[in-house]
């Protein structure tokens, strides 16, 4: 097994089983200092989002090899589909700014007024961070946060998004 998918075979045909770990922590407490700290980041992340129509705000912190935090939130826009995640504003941030830095982690809050659980990345976010994770060649840890104490730590996007297309693929 490689990448949580594995080979089981039918009558008829080989078939993939795709399995996605998540860790779940009762209490961020539990998690190292960086993971605890880039939480917090995410948190702070949030007072920058520009959510005046959905009013769901998410904040995202990314720990750079040197030890530099990225932070990014969402931004919206009246003509909607221009919004943009807080997850892909903090990667783009990185990949202009601190390009030959790796990234680490990811934590993602969504420690708002409206969010009554964890949410994880959209399928776009998952995309973007995937050419982040191939071009770097290296697993970003995740961590979401949401209104509880509860935190997900996911070892790699690649749990999130099996089967995904990337340059691989080029
Ligand atoms: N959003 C993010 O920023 N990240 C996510 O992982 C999920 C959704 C934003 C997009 C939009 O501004 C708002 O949350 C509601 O969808």
């Amino acid at each position: 097994m490689s990448d949580g998918i594995c080979t089981r075979k039918s009558k008829k045909m080989n078939i993939l089983e795709i399995k996605t770990e998540v860790k779940v922590y009762d209490n961020a407490a539990e998690l190292g200092k960086d993971d605890q700290s880039l939480l917090i980041k995410a948190k702070e992340a949030l007072q920058t989002a520009y959510a005046p129509y959905s009013k769901f705000h998410v904040g995202a912190a990314l720990l750079l090899d040197d030890g530099t935090v990225v932070k990014g939130s969402n931004q919206e826009n009246a003509s909607f589909p221009l919004g943009l995640c807080a997850e892909r504003v903090a990667l783009a941030n990185q990949a202009a700014n601190f390009p030959n830095q790796k990234v680490k982690a990811i934590a993602v809050s969504v420690e708002n007024a409206i969010a009554d659980s964890i949410a994880s990345p959209c399928g776009m976010c998952r995309q973007a961070l995937l050419e982040s994770e191939v071009k770097q060649n290296s697993a970003i840890k995740i961590l979401l946060k949401g209104p509880s104490a509860e935190v997900y730590e996911i070892d790699s996007i690649k749990q999130l998004l099996p089967l995904a297309f990337s340059s691989k693929n080029l």
